[in-house]
């Protein structure tokens, strides 16, 4: 549906060019919801207004459902940007009209009669659940309201591209997740592609289904969201999915695992992190382990959570056993698709935080 091949954009700068994005190859699928993650300054808003061109791109292509949309001239590009809508982290509505005229605004730019606009707008305003808003002013909404105005602005032309720059970052986590559903619902309703901006893993959590992190203007990494949260390779992502899986044990369960080490000085014992997802989050990967080895394992530190219906999660585990004990479930846990990671030493682990 988006296809963007060696995307750079370099803005002038006081002091020097400011290359904002490096080479940016990005496919992404008809009726997808793929997120888009970085921190400040990565490049995300670049990115986004790439796509509908309101930058056009120092170098690169953008080809949108077929159209090569670096070559269309002005006209061109005006008719193809209908088919992709926008929403903004600050709403961008017109604070001197009402909810209804904000939604047929690109309606009437389009050219299209009053009526013909009413019968767009209305059910738009019902899907968006503002229909008993529709004559108030965005003063005298709320901030998610005024997301959904937006929404319902961005679907007025019946697009068949949804971009999102951060819309849900100036909103409370609950509004957060209304939003979410809400996009989840027309791209499911619609078919509609939708491209979400954040610097949030939480909204990737929510509502992607892959993902592509961006730092320094290039894309470092990219998957099933599933996969990036379990098999994470680039620090960036790891240290953005720390919020929802840690990604480093922290210095009171490594206290935890000397206080387990003290008590047999004599074999120290082995601490793991296990990172599993889909099938190998079956319960049987500690009761298994356990009979099968007669393993004395210890839950130090855990979060299982889920990922559209999939777990996924971590678990720091310790045990007191032999080589050959340990080798086994090793090899047991791996066999079943969990991550193991084996940390070296707790003491030394604890010096170096
Ligand atoms: N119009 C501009 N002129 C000069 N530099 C810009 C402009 N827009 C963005 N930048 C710079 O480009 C980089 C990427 O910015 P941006 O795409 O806004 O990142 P993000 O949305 O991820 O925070 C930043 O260093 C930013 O300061
Ligand atoms: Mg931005």
């Amino acid at each position: 549906m988006i296809e963007l091949k060696g995307i750079v954009q370099t803005y002038p700068g006081t002091s020097g060019p400011v290359q904002a994005l490096r080479g940016v190859d990005l496919h992404i699928r008809p009726g997808e919801v793929f997120g888009i993650i970085g921190r400040s300054g990565a490049g995300k808003s670049s990115l986004v207004r790439v796509i509908n061109l309101l930058n056009r791109p120092t170098a690169g292509s953008v080809v949108v459902g077929g159209r090569d949309l670096t070559a269309l001239g002005a006209e061109d590009l005006r008719v193809a940007r209908r088919d992709i809508g926008i929403i903004f982290q600050h709403f961008n509505l017109l604070s001197s009209r009402t909810v209804y005229d904000n939604v047929a605004l690109p309606l009437e730019i389009a050219g299209l009669a009053a009526n013909d606009i009413k019968a767009r707008v209305e059910p738009l305003l019902d899907l968006v659940g503002l229909s008993s808003l529709k004559d108030r002013y965005p003063a005298q909404i709320s901030g998610g309201q005024k997301q959904r105005v937006g929404i319902a602005r961005a679907l007025a032309n019946r697009p068949k591209v949804l971009l999102s720059d951060e819309a849900t970052s100036a909103l409370d986590p609950e509004t957060t997740r209304s939003i979410l559903g809400l996009l989840r619902q027309i791209n499911q309703e619609f078919g509609l592609t939708v491209v979400l901006i954040t610097h949030q893993m939480q909204v990737i959590k929510q509502v992607a289904d892959r993902v592509a992190v961006i730092d320094a203007g290039r894309i470092v990494e990219s998957g099933p969201v599933l996969d990036v949260f379990t098999r994470p390779q680039h620090a960036t992502t790891r240290s953005l999915i720390d919020e929802i899986v840690p990604q480093q044990l922290p210095p009171s369960v490594l206290a935890r695992v000397r206080a387990l080490q003290a008590k047999a000085p004599d074999n120290p014992g082995q601490l793991w992190r296990l990172a599993f997802s889909g099938e190998g989050a079956d319960q049987s990967l500690l009761s298994d382990v356990i009979r099968r080895f007669d393993l004395d394992l210890s839950i130090v530190h855990g979060q299982v959570d889920e990922i559209q219906g999939q777990p996924f999660g971590m678990l720091a585990v310790f045990a007191h056993a032999s080589p050959a004990q340990l080798a086994g479930a090793v090899a047991f846990w791996r066999a079943a698709g969990v991550q193991v990671e084996e940390v070296a030493n707790p003491q030394e682990a604890a010096n170096v935080q």
